[in-house]
């Protein structure tokens, strides 16, 4: 990339001028510049990430390579030729099998003076709107609390007087239908104890206890849990990233986190040939403002947890992390409300993408710069 800049004088303010391509490289979004034959003539490095693959390899493209010939981007393209007019439309999903599925906002853009060339942009949602949903999903669980902290009340006392009549009535039941009947409701009593337990966490407001955890123990820790019991039927497969640093996070509640994605991810695969993936990577770069402070968030720790099932219903997607919401017969739909709960207190964002046989859950989690003191 040429660093050529020109000056020029305004008054006594001497003026840098920097070369277009240097103001295309540090524009944020992805800028694709398609011939008339459908070349990819110009990337500039936000299409190189977006695109995950290099300059030299995807201007040697076509446009249909980058994406199927039914994308709606070849449809808004076709457009700007026909009309010499710009496009502009929201929620485009972008999909390729090297980048998966990404909802974007297209700008389309004739080049004038070059027929049938256009400009693309690609704008991905930002960061900031992820952590904006990723608070929305915190009011949902803040909804939940009152809720919470009313159940373990009201609940559990009567809870305990029904089972301890139960049990007795069991001592003295005469026949072994009255003891079924008895063992019943014992174990239908035990079954919303442990509902109110787990929906107890959510009114937990006390501070977080962090320190440097291991993300590789936590996730190894999960793996062998869920390989002994829940998903004993399913291929596991491990990608590390070994140079990851410690995350500042609590132990317990991150194995909740990950318990919970891969029991998610089990209970999708398909019987046989259920997969998951779980991956851990370091991710430079990415910092982000948080609402309402000076502070600066880095979210370098991605980790993964990927499985070959049929992936998320679209009805539930806006939802998903909302409480209750659940298409199992014998789901709580509290699983994902958890998770999004004990992120948001570690600071961190979960994403997801899904599709037919490949979904994924991600957990971006913070070092906050002051280390373990904040
Ligand atoms: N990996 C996945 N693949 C497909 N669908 C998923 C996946 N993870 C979650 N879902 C969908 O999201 C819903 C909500 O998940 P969540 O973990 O919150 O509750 P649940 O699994 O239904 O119940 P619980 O976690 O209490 O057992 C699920 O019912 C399922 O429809
Ligand atoms: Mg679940």
């Amino acid at each position: 990339m040429p660093t050529r800049a020109t000056a020029h004088a305004v008054g006594r303010v001497v003026r840098l001028q920097p070369d277009m391509a240097n103001v295309l490289a540090a524009f944020p979004d992805a800028v694709v510049v398609v011939g008339s034959d459908d070349s990819v003539c110009y990337v500039n490095p936000a299409a190189e990430t977006f695109f995950a693959a290099g300059a030299p390899v995807l201007c040697s493209a076509k446009i249909t390579d980058l994406m199927p010939p039914d994308s709606p981007v070849m449809a808004v393209l076709g457009q700007v030729r026909r009309t010499g007019a710009s496009v502009s439309e929201e929620e485009v999903e972008i999909e390729n099998p090297r980048i998966g599925t990404h909802a974007v906002t297209l700008q389309a853009a004739p080049v004038a003076d070059y027929g049938g060339t256009v400009v693309l942009t690609l704008h991905e949602r930002s960061i900031a709107q992820k952590i904006d949903r990723q608070l929305v999903h915190r009011g949902a669980a803040r909804s939940v609390t009152a809720m919470a902290a009313m159940l373990a009340h009201e609940v559990r006392n009567p809870l305990s007087g029904i089972r301890g009549a139960a049990q007795l009535l069991e001592g003295s039941a005469a026949s072994s239908k009255d003891r079924e009947l008895t063992r019943l409701i014992c174990e239908e009593t035990d079954r919303i104890c442990k509902l109110v337990d787990r929906m107890e966490v959510f009114s937990d407001e006390r501070p977080l206890e962090r320190a440097a955890v291991n993300i590789h123990q936590v996730l190894e820790h999960v793996r062998l849990v869920a390989q002994n019991g829940f998903a004993r039927n399913i291929r596991f497969e491990e990608r590390y990233d070994p140079s990851l640093p410690p995350v500042f996070g609590n132990r317990d509640q991150l194995v909740q986190v990950f318990l919970n994605l891969v029991k998610n991810a089990a209970e999708a695969a398909p019987d046989p040939d259920g997969e998951i993936v779980i991956s851990t990577a370091y991710r430079h770069g990415i910092r982000l403002a948080v609402p309402g402070s000076e502070a600066r968030l880095k979210l370098p720790l991605v980790v993964g947890i990927q499985d070959n099932g049929a992936g998320i219903p679209e009805d539930i997607r806006p939802h998903l992390f909302d409480p209750f919401v659940t298409t199992k017969v014998n789901g709580t739909g509290l699983g994902l409300a958890l998770v999004a709960k004990i992120i948001g207190d570690h600071g961190g964002v979960i994403e997801f993408d899904s599709q037919p046989r490949r979904t994924v859950f991600r957990v971006m989690l913070p070092i906050h710069e002051g280390g373990a003191t904040e």
